[in-house]
């Protein structure tokens, strides 16, 4: 770890520094880099600083002093396009950057009918906010700035799992058969992004890589096994024909893509190892965690 901060000069921006951001700004600190992050309102933390893209309201110069390394969290913005680029493009441009990380999402595959996808596949999007996503994607890499773009599946960890929708009785249990969805811990997300920040050197460069676990399944089988762990009985599964007419066309959206997410690339290619492979340990993380 300390071999990773010294070879770090670092000063870290963490652009949208919602749930994944505020993980992977905890995660990074510990390596001793300079971290500020960014949120659209403004926080008791002193490393916090506004950015609302919405509202005009854009950081400060001396914010990027010195600064190496972006991760940007932040999704499409209402109109399409990417709110980082589309305000901030010619600073970040004259900045010395290391490295820019955006977190992009699976969505951008479309549906593949329960096959597996891997970045190798045609993105194939089939909803308006994946549509959305791949231009971001593309303004990002046409930017010429040195981008990693990394898609991901649904986000699980402490204090965002199932278990708060249990707790706050806005779980449904859905049977819809076939169908499964990838996931990934939050703390996958941070770790393999240092990972490959760390081996950089000895690692090909991949402009797009997924960050998934390795065991995509239905979302009945997750919700079963948070019951278990409460010692809860689940309530009893509600066909996806009954339960569709009354879901919130987002909900709905996401019942209708079907696909299993391949993380080869950045597990067996670049050889990092996930924390929580499957839901099963990451929930017991989240369960110990609560
Ligand atoms: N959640 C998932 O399951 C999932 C799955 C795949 C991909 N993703 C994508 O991965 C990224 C991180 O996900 P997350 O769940 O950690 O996100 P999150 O918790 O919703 O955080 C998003 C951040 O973006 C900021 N933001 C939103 N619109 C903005 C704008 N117009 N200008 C400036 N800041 C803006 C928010 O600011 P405030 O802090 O002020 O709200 C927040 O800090 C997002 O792009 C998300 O779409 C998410």
């Amino acid at each position: 770890m300390n071999n990773f901060a010294s070879s770090f000069k670092n000063k870290f921006l963490i652009l949208g520094c919602g749930f994944t951001g505020s993980f992977f700004a905890k995660t990074i600190r510990e390596f001793g880099c300079t971290v500020l992050t960014s949120a659209r309102s403004q926080k008791k933390d002193p490393n916090s600083f506004i950015f609302n893209s919405e509202s005009g309201e854009v950081p400060n110069k001396k914010i990027f002093d010195g600064v190496t390394h972006i991760l940007s969290c932040i999704p499409p913005g209402k109109n399409g396009n990417d709110p980082v680029l589309e305000s901030l493009k010619d600073q970040l441009k004259n900045l010395s950057l290391e490295w820019v990380g955006y977190l992009s999402t699976t969505g951008v595959y479309g549906n593949t009918k329960g096959d597996w996808v891997s970045e190798i596949n045609q993105p194939n999007p089939s909803q308006q906010r994946s549509f959305k996503r791949l231009s971001c994607e593309k303004e990002w890499i046409e930017s010429g700035l040195p981008v990693q773009i990394f898609r991901l599946p649904g986000i699980y960890g402490p204090g965002r799992s199932t278990f708060e929708a249990i707790r706050n009785q806005k779980i449904r249990v859905i049977s819809k058969k076939d169908q499964v969805f990838s996931r990934i811990h939050v703390a996958d997300i941070a770790n393999a992004i240092i990972y490959l920040l760390q081996n950089k050197d000895s690692l090909d460069f991949h402009q797009i890589i997924n960050i998934a676990d390795d065991e995509p399944c239905s979302q009945m089988e997750v919700i079963q096994y948070c019951y278990d762990l409460l010692g809860l009985k689940m309530p009893k599964p509600i066909l996806f024909e009954d339960a569709k007419k009354e879901l919130s066309p987002i909900a709905k959206s996401f019942w209708m893509e079907n696909r299993r997410v391949s993380n080869k690339l950045l597990c067996e290619t670049l050889g990092y190892k996930l924390i929580y492979k499957n839901y099963k340990i990451g929930l017991k993380n989240c369960f110990l965690d609560s």
